[in-house]
């Protein structure tokens, strides 16, 4: 991979030449702070920085309406949050909660904590669904934000949201927060009786702990073909936060006698299972993970990469 990166580069250089070089000069000779790397350019920049102030400033253009916001949230968010915002099972809830702040177990929700609606925008826009995030567009958020805030009785069934009425959302806890005014302490430093530098040496005791087995060039690597790198990477992407450690009543890979029991019904009907969803007897299996962007071969092959690691 590496290699073909410098020749695909070299190419570059060679098809472009001089012009291309000069192209390329400003980054490659503007090193970043203490030396190292090199600055970020605009467009890097502009890929991380997607923060909403609570003021609104940093959101986007778009609208979206509460109506077209509940399909959106059945589909994509109710599978762990509930059709209500109430959470299923021990997944996070979203809505309620109003009045238990000072309760011994506060009910902490966006309607009963949170102080600013451009939290719920730039959260579900960042990392939800937690699967696949950053999957949403820019209206999808609006509208599923537009949603969240109707479930915590902050707007009405026919409002909709947007980049302008967005400031003058206010949320029932905005009161809740304020800044922490106790002064600093300054302590000062103790300079008293200091060790003189030079006679402090650091060493270590412990023995061996970089492993170097790694650098064995001729070792063997384990060869895995395009379908099955795939069929891992999905699994890694969308079922691993679950089914690696049997998170939420989830079959736990691996364990083969948890996945025989379930095999009795046939692969058809699991993989039918992992696209549709389903509620078992342990906990909620959400469709395609949670991942609707998964292709039905995707599942499948994600499905076929557990067993095969259940075996
Ligand atoms: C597969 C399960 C799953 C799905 C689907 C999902 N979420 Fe989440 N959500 C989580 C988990 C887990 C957390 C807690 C994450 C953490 O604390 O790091 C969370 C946290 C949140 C929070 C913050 C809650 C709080 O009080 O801290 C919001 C808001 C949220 N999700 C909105 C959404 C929306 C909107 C969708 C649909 C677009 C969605 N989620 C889909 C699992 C999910
Ligand atoms: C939010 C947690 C969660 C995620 C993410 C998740 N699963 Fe599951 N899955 C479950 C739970 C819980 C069950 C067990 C439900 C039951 O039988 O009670 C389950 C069960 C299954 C089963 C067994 C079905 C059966 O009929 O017995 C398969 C297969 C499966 N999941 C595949 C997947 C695949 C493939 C993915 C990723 C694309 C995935 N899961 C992602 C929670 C999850």
């Amino acid at each position: 991979m590496y290699n073909w990166v410098k020749k695909y580069f070299n190419v570059l250089i060679l098809v472009f030449g001089v012009q291309g070089l000069a192209a390329t000069a400003a980054f490659a000779e503007e090193p970043g702070h203490y030396d190292l790397g090199r600055i970020a350019t605009e467009e890097e920049i502009a890929g991380w920085d997607i923060d909403i102030r609570p003021d609104g400033l940093g959101l986007p253009e778009g609208s979206g309406s509460v109506m077209d916001g509940e399909g959106l949230y059945e589909a994509q968010c109710a599978s762990c949050h509930g059709l209500f915002g109430e959470g299923e099972g021990r997944w996070p809830k979203l809505a309620g909660g109003q009045g238990t702040l000072t309760d011994n177990r506060p009910v902490k929700t966006v309607g009963s904590y949170w102080p600013y609606a451009s939290t719920l925008f730039d959260y579900t826009r960042r990392a939800m669904p937690f699967t696949a995030p950053q999957s949403l567009t820019n209206e999808e958020t609006y509208a599923i934000t537009a949603y969240v805030l109707y479930l915590n009785d902050i707007v009405d069934d026919d409002f909709v949201l947007t980049k302008e009425n967005f400031s003058e959302i206010e949320m029932p806890n905005k009161d809740g927060f304020f800044e922490d005014d106790r002064p600093d302490v300054n302590n000062k430093a103790c300079m008293k009786n200091c060790k003189d530098p030079d006679s402090i040496k650091v060493t270590s005791t412990i023995q061996g702990v970089t492993p170097l087995d790694h650098l064995d060039e001729d070792a063997e690597v384990e060869q895995v073909s395009e379908e099955e790198a795939h069929a891992k990477a999905v699994y890694e992407q969308s079922c691993a936060v679950c089914h690696d450690h049997g998170v939420a009543g989830a079959p736990t890979t691996g364990e083969t006698a948890e996945w025989e029991a379930r095999l009795s019904k046939g692969h058809e009907a699991i993989v039918k299972n992992a696209i549709e969803g389903y509620t078992g007897s342990e906990g909620v299996m959400p469709p395609k993970g949670g991942n609707m962007s998964l292709s039905d071969e995707d599942v499948e092959a994600a499905v076929d990469y557990m067993l095969e690691m259940s075996k």
